[in-house]
C-alpha cells in the first residue's frame, strides 16, 4: 500500500476544526480572490474645474476646491439644497460624435483606493468572513471598484472608462496571482459585477483566462437584465434623492451608459410584456419602441450599437462557475401605466426573483450552458435570500464563504459537462 496517501488522512485527521476551508491559515496555498463589486458599491471622488457650469448658483461652491467624496455622500443627497447639485455633477453626456460617454464638462471623478478591499461599500461582512480563513487585504484578496455610471462597449466603439477598468480588472488579476505562488485567481462578482466580469472574460484570449482565472463566482448575476431596468428609464431610477424633481432624476438615469445594460434583454426576456401602457405593450424586443414612446430616442443609437450586440448570446466562458441566488421573493415583472401614460406611477406585477433580479435573468446562463462541453457550472439558489442578503443574511454568508472556498481548493476538473443545480435549505439557527 502507498504509503503518502495514509500520511495524508492522518495530516487531516490532525487538524483541529476551526471552520477553515480555504486554507490552513498560513496563506501559503491560497488561491487569490478578487472582488468585482455591483451598482454603486464602488466610491467616487470629484472635484469640480472652472469648466463646470453650475443649474444653480450653490452648486458652484466646490468649484477649484479640491476632491470631495461623490458616491456615496449620504449628507447631500438628503440635503434639499445639495441633492440636485449631487445629480447635475453624476450626470453623464453621450458624445455622439465620439460615439462615447464622458462627464459633465468641469467634474473630474476618480475611483479611490483601487486593488483595496477598502474601496467597497457594503462588502464588509463578507470581506471579514474571508480575512478569517486567512485572507489579507492586497496580499491575498483584492478588490476591483469602478465607476458603475459607466459601462464597456462592443468591439469597434470607443469606451475610454470601460477599457481603462478593463485594462486594470487584468493588471489586477495577474498580480494577485504573481504575489501567490503564480496561482490563478478566484473572481467573485456582485449582480452588475457579474455582467462586466462576464464580458471582461470574453474579452480575454482564453489561454489567459485558464492561466489566471481559476474559478469565476457570481452573486447574483443580472445577465438578461431585469424588468425594472425599463421603468427605471421612464419613472427615473431611484438613487435615494428624495429631493430631487422627478425630471431630473429621469435625465440622470438616462445619462448613464450603464442604464441600458440593465435593460432586460431580447435573448432572455424574449416576449414577456414588461412595460404596458393604455396604448401599447412592450418587451424586451421592443426597447427601440420604448425609448421613444418615453420620450428618450438619444438612447437608440447607444442601445442598438453599443448595447444589444454585447448581448445577444451568452457564450460560456470556459472557466468553471460557481452562481449563487435568492429565489422566492416578489420580484417586479411587469410595469402597468394607467391613464396618465408614463407621467404616472405604474402598478407593479410580481413574479419569481431575488426582489430585483427575476428568476429568468439570474438563471440565464443555466439554459445556455448546458451541454457545453468544458464548462463547469455549479448552482445554488437560496430561497429568500435578497439581492444584497450575501452582505447582510447570516447563513446566506456562510454559504457564499464555503462556495468560494470551494472554488478556490485545487480541483481536477471532469472532463464532462456538470451542473449541480440544488436548493438550500436555510437553517434560521445558523
Ligand atoms: C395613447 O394614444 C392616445 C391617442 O392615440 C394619445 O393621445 C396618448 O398620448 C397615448 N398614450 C400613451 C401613454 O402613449
Ligand atoms: C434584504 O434582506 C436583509 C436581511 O437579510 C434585510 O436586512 C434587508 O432589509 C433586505 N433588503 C431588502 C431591500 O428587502
Amino acid at each position: 500500500m502507498d504509503l503518502v496517501p495514509l500520511v495524508a488522512v492522518a495530516v487531516l485527521l490532525s487538524l483541529p476544526m476551526r471552520g477553515r476551508c480555504c486554507g490552513g491559515g498560513d496563506g501559503e496555498e491560497l488561491h487569490p480572490i478578487v472582488l468585482v463589486p455591483g451598482y454603486g458599491s464602488s466610491r467616487l471622488d470629484a472635484r469640480l474645474t472652472e469648466a463646470y457650469e453650475p443649474a444653480a448658483p450653490r452648486c458652484g461652491a466646490r468649484v477649484g476646491k479640491g476632491w470631495f467624496e461623490l458616491w456615496p455622500n449620504h449628507a447631500t443627497t438628503q440635503d434639499p439644497n445639495l441633492a440636485p447639485c449631487f445629480a447635475e455633477e453624476m450626470t453623464l453626456v453621450y458624445d455622439a460624435v465620439a460615439d462615447d460617454y464622458r462627464n459633465a464638462a468641469g467634474v473630474v471623478t476618480t475611483v479611490p483606493s483601487f486593488a483595496s478591499t477598502l474601496s467597497l461599500i457594503g462588502w464588509e461582512p463578507l470581506v471579514r468572513q474571508l480575512e478569517a480563513e486567512g485572507y489579507r487585504d492586497e496580499d491575498s484578496i483584492f478588490a476591483a471598484p469602478y465607476d458603475f455610471r459607466y459601462a464597456v462597449a462592443p468591439r469597434g466603439h470607443p469606451s475610454a472608462e470601460g477599457a481603462r477598468y478593463f485594462g486594470d480588472l487584468a493588471r489586477l488579476i495577474e498580480r494577485a496571482s504573481r504575489l501567490n505562488g503564480g496561482r490563478p485567481a478566484v473572481v467573485v462578482a456582485h449582480s452588475y459585477g457579474c455582467a462586466l466580469t462576464y464580458q471582461f472574460l470574453l474579452s480575454r484570449p482564453l489561454a489567459w483566462r485558464r492561466r489566471f482565472v481559476q474559478h469565476t463566482v457570481f452573486l447574483a448575476p443580472a445577465l438578461g437584465g431585469f424588468a425594472e431596468g425599463m421603468n427605471g428609464l421612464s419613472t427615473g431610477a431611484d438613487y435615494g434623492l428624495l429631493n430631487v424633481p422627478r425630471p431630473q432624476r429621469t435625465k440622470l438615469a438616462r445619462s448613464m451608459q450603464s442604464s441600458l445594460w440593465r435593460l432586460p434583454t431580447p435573448m432572455v426576456f424574449g416576449d414577456r410584456p414588461v412595460v404596458v401602457t393604455k396604448n401599447s405593450t412592450y418587451s424586451a424586443k421592443n426597447i427601440v419602441r420604448f425609448l421613444e414612446a418615453i420620450g428618450f430616442p438619444e438612447g437608440v443609437r447607444p442601445y442598438v450599437t453599443r448595447v444589444l450586440p454585447m448581448w445577444q448570446a451568452l457564450p460560456p466562458p470556459m472557466v468553471p462557475v460557481t452562481s449563487l441566488y435568492g429565489v422566492g421573493l416578489r420580484t417586479p415583472e411587469t410595469f402597468v401605466y394607467g391613464e396618465d401614460g408614463f407621467e404616472g406611477i405604474p402598478e407593479v406585477v410580481y413574479g419569481d426573483g431575488d426582489g430585483d433580479i427575476n428568476m429568468v435573468s439570474l438563471a440565464a446562463i443555466e439554459t445556455e450552458w448546458s451541454g457545453v462541453e468544458d464548462q463547469i457550472l455549479k448552482v445554488v439558489r437560496l430561497p429568500s435570500v435578497n439581492h444584497t442578503g450575501f452582505f447582510t443574511d447570516h447563513s446566506a454568508l456562510k454559504k457564499v464563504v464555503a462556495e468560494i472556498c470551494e472554488a478556490a481548493a485545487t480541483i481536477e476538473l471532469p472532463q464532462e459537462n456538470k451542473i449541480l443545480s440544488f436548493a438550500e435549505r436555510r437553517y434560521s439557527a445558523m
